[in-house]
């Protein structure tokens, strides 16, 4: 498959959403210049949380982590482009914002795992596997970037 045409899922969490840093996630993976390809503002039910969070089941944060994740509204969203996995994780950085650097996401806007602001998938698998949770086919939408008509 064409690595350009990589994607990843990202959600910026309830304290996220909260916190009024939608925007600004938004514009780190525009800025960085990957394409934004699926987006929606939904409270996740906790039969999709389940599944998202699947291999983290019966670890002791499970319980707390789903109640933080179910506790408001998420944004949901799908990210394309070259690498977006592995560079997306770099944007969001480190999962312990003790550990994430400045510069990154997490680095920049958190303090606490329990509260990191945002997710993004680890592997190109888990991407696969988590849009499929939380997006229908038909809300991933195929865009062509003609700026290069429109832009003088
Ligand atoms: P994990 O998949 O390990 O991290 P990441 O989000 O970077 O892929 O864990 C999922 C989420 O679970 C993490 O973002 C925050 C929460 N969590 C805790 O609350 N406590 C913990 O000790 C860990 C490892 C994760
Ligand atoms: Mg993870």
């Amino acid at each position: 498959m064409d690595i350009r045409r990589q994607r990843t899922f990202i959600m910026v969490k309830p304290d996220g959403v909260q916190r009024r840093l939608v925007g600004e996630v938004i514009k780190r993976f525009e800025d960085k210049g990957f394409k934004l390809v699926a987006l929606k503002q939904l409270h996740a039910s906790e039969q999709l949380l389940r599944n998202h969070y699947a291999e983290h089941d019966g670890k002791p944060f499970f319980p707390k982590l789903l109640a933080y994740i179910g506790s408001g509204p998420v944004v949901a969203m799908v990210w394309e482009g070259a690498n977006v996995v592995d560079v997306s994780r770099k944007l969001v950085g480190a999962t312990r914002p003790s550990e994430s650097a400045p510069g990154t996401i997490r680095g920049d806007f958190a303090i606490e795992v329990g509260r990191n602001v945002v997710h993004g998938s680890d592997s190109i698998e888990s991407a696969q596997r988590e849009i499929g949770f939380w997006f229908t086919p038909e809300e991933v939408i195929e865009w062509n970037d003609h700026s290069n008509v429109w832009i003088y």
